[in-house]
């Protein structure tokens, strides 16, 4: 029979693992909570917030869904996943437990330390003038991160001592992101990558590498957001080092989480850099990345249904990849990541086919608007990352919408 599947999430992350499950065979009937406009077109929305545990649970039980995939953290760290087992369901994501590997970064630090894993000296703050003298102490530029959830804006590389300690007093005088310690650690050199794996236990099942671009504007400069632009694969990330990544991070981080009675099952998410002495550890997700799922999802060319049935069931899977090259490019509300004005109208969409992700968008009086920072991702396919850069852009030119920005250099490391 048919499987109905619930997608948890409302961004273009969630869209790119709808439409992976529209392709399924297997799959009937896909819902999505509480999903956005462009998502309404693959999968019925329902409107139930990503962390009202209770309602989701109360909606896949009377629907009697078959597996549920959970995209943000909001909804992992409020307890779905613990919730959805204990009412016997099936579901695709980390217990709060081991969702901590993402959401503290100490508790990450702690267990890559305690096992060997390589990623940037650090050390804990929760007083600011025992951080500023730390700081003061140490080389330029400086890694502070905010020990909790920050959408990806919680890190600043300060080039000078007195925009290390502005980002300090935000963090721990003026808890611009709420209650939380600092953590000031090492500065890594060397090209970036993202690594997810899904991972059931200690079983783990690589994904193909993708690229994010995090800074706001070209060139890479501008504040951190939640991401700008991706690609997928990665060329200059050998095969050699993505065994290395896999076997030196990715499996003991799993196997590590099982050995101190956190398991991991779901989408563990390594953003990775390959320094002079191999590949080491940024940070860990407990999720599919945003917006890398966008840009690896569509090359999956396996069924996405069969695929996490067998992680969850820890059988042997080996899913089938597209050779193409997929670029996608992220259009962002003018002022994000800070503040942006909703409600204007975006033209053009219709000039585009299947390939556009809906991150934050509503439909009304018959129009597509703006209603979020990140407001849609457009895909593009070639044979390689330029060619797949020059379709994206040709993609992007069909949007009209006058308070919109991009990067225009997405995969630059590769087209430049
Ligand atoms: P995170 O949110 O921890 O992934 O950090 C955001 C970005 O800051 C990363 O993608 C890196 O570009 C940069 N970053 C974070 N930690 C370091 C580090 N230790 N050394 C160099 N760059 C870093
Ligand atoms: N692209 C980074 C993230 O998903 O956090």
């Amino acid at each position: 029979m048919g499987k109905s599947v619930l997608v948890i999430g409302s961004g273009g992350r969630e869209h790119a693992i709808v439409k992976s499950f529209k392709k399924s065979n297997r799959v009937e009937k896909l819902y999505c909570a509480p999903g956005n406009a462009g998502i309404a077109a693959d999968a019925e929305c329902v409107p139930i917030k990503v962390d009202d545990v209770e309602a989701l649970v109360n909606f896949a039980q009377r629907k009697g869904i078959d597996l549920t995939v959970v995209g943000p953290e909001a909804s992992l760290a409020a307890g779905i996943v613990d919730a959805m087992y204990s009412a016997g369901l099936k579901v695709f994501g980390p217990t709060k437990n081991a969702t901590r590997i993402e959401s503290s970064k100490q508790f990450a630090k702690e267990l890559m330390t305690k096992y060997g894993i390589p990623t940037a000296t650090y050390k804990s703050f929760s007083d600011s003038a025992e951080a500023k003298e730390f700081v003061r102490n140490g080389k330029l530029p400086a890694v502070i991160k905010f020990d909790g959830l920050a959408a990806g804006k919680g890190v600043i590389i300060a080039e000078t001592y007195d925009e290390a300690e502005s980002a300090l007093d935000d963090m721990l005088v003026n808890k611009k992101f709420g209650d939380g310690n600092v953590i000031i650690e090492e500065f890594l050199q060397g090209p970036e990558f993202s690594f997810m794996c899904f991972v059931s236990d200690d079983k783990v099942y690589p994904l193909e590498l993708a690229q994010d671009h995090k800074r706001a504007f070209d060139g890479d400069k501008g504040p951190n957001t939640g991401g700008m632009g991706a690609y997928s694969p990665v060329p200059f990330i050998s095969e050699e080092t993505k065994t290395r990544a896999l076997n030196e991070i990715m499996i003991p981080v799993a196997k590590a989480m099982t050995d101190e009675n956190t398991p991991f099952t779901g989408v563990l998410y390594g953003g990775l850099i390959l320094t002079q002495e191999g590949p080491k550890v940024i940070e860990f997700n407990a999720r599919f990345g945003d917006p890398e799922t966008e840009v690896v999802l569509p090359r999956l060319e396996s069924d996405i249904f069969d695929f996490i049935e067998a992680v969850l069931e820890k059988k042997d899977f080996i899913p089938q990849w597209s050779e193409d090259a997929v670029l996608g490019i992220v259009l962002a509300s003018i002022g994000y990541p800070d503040k942006y004005e909703k409600g204007a109208i975006i033209k053009g969409l219709e000039k585009l086919d299947e390939e556009v992700f809906h991150m934050g968008t509503l439909f009304s009086d018959g129009e597509f608007k703006v209603n979020g920072g990140r407001v849609l991702m457009v895909i593009a396919r070639g044979e390689d990352i330029p060619e797949a850069n020059l379709h994206a852009k040709e993609a992007v030119a069909c949007i009209e919408c006058p308070v919109l920005f991009h990067r225009s250099d997405i995969g630059h490391a590769i087209t430049d």
